[in-house]
């Protein structure tokens, strides 16, 4: 279990997180959405310990992870694997070594670079390239492929870790609309297969409705609604994209039985 205790990060002046809270299971698919500077991306970089809270925790299976350091870090990091908008892969490498690159956190940097994977390590690239249906693609540049092919690199790199967590910060922000349908699906079938918790912020309430089951909303660091992407009524998301300032009972209602549970 992922237990996130009030939560606050500072930029400065600027309050990122405003006391967020949240425990999510094992095995769940939870989308996060909200505005623009509503604290989606440092809520997820949080988790994977690229920023440092200014308070409040994050325990995952009961131990902190904020005061992680050395190895103890870097496992925490490969435990809870995380996808960006714009892919992050090497343009000039090929797919199987952008794949491989995941696992850096074992080889060690040096040999990564000169690519001196074993023979087991590639062929569980290869093996994770053809889960995600893009084995074609091995040998190719990583430049040379879609951008639909080049997040699902970026997921096979990242399942090479053996990940816990799965954290996608507007996976397919980048993407057309069929290829954020398949990167999605994607991901839905990740978090159905293999039981791993993904967490997705994402800008889409179409595709947050089609493939999460809960939804956080924040607003200006807040967590505003937290439930069922079902029950996210028009109430609600005006509440949460600030186009009002009355809360609507659901939202709260949901939020309260939340915090609750
Ligand atoms: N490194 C930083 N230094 C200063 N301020 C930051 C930094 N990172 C984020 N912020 C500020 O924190 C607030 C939350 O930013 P964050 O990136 O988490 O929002 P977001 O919900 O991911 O937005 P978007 O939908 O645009 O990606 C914003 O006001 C942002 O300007
Ligand atoms: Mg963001």
């Amino acid at each position: 279990m992922l237990d996130i205790q009030n939560l606050e990060k500072r930029f400065g002046d600027v309050v990122a997180l405003n006391g967020v809270s949240a425990t999510i299971e094992p095995g769940e698919r939870v989308g996060i959405i909200g505005l623009s500077g509503a604290g989606k991306s440092t809520l997820l970089r949080s988790i994977n310990c690229l920023e440092t809270p200014t308070s409040g925790d994050i325990a995952f299976e009961g131990s902190s992870v904020l005061d992680l350091k050395g190895q103890a870090l870097n496992a925490w990091r490969a435990r809870c694997a995380m996808i960006f908008q714009q892919f992050q892969l090497v343009p000039r490498l090929d797919v199987i070594t952008n794949v491989l690159a995941g696992g850096l956190h074992r080889s060690g940097f040096v040999s990564s670079m000169l690519k001196h994977f074993s023979a087991d390590e590639r062929a569980q690239a290869v093996i994770e390239l053809d889960r995600l249906g893009i084995a074609d693609t091995a040998f190719k540049r990583a430049s040379q492929l879609s951008g639909g092919q080049q997040q699902r690199v970026a997921i096979a790199r990242a399942m090479l870790q053996s990940p816990d967590i799965l954290l996608a910060d507007e996976p397919v922000a980048s993407l057309d609309p069929v290829n954020s349908e398949s990167v999605m699906s994607t991901l839905a079938q990740i978090n159905e297969e293999r039981g791993i918790t993904v967490i997705i912020n994402l800008h889409s309430i179409a595709l947050v409705r089609s493939y999460c089951r809960r939804v956080i909303g924040l607003r200006a660091g807040r967590v505003v609604f937290d439930g069922q992407a079902d029950d996210l009524d028009e109430d609600t998301l005006a509440y949460i994209y600030g186009r009002t300032e009355t809360a609507p009972s659901a939202a709260q209602q949901h939020t309260v039985e939340a915090i609750a549970s």
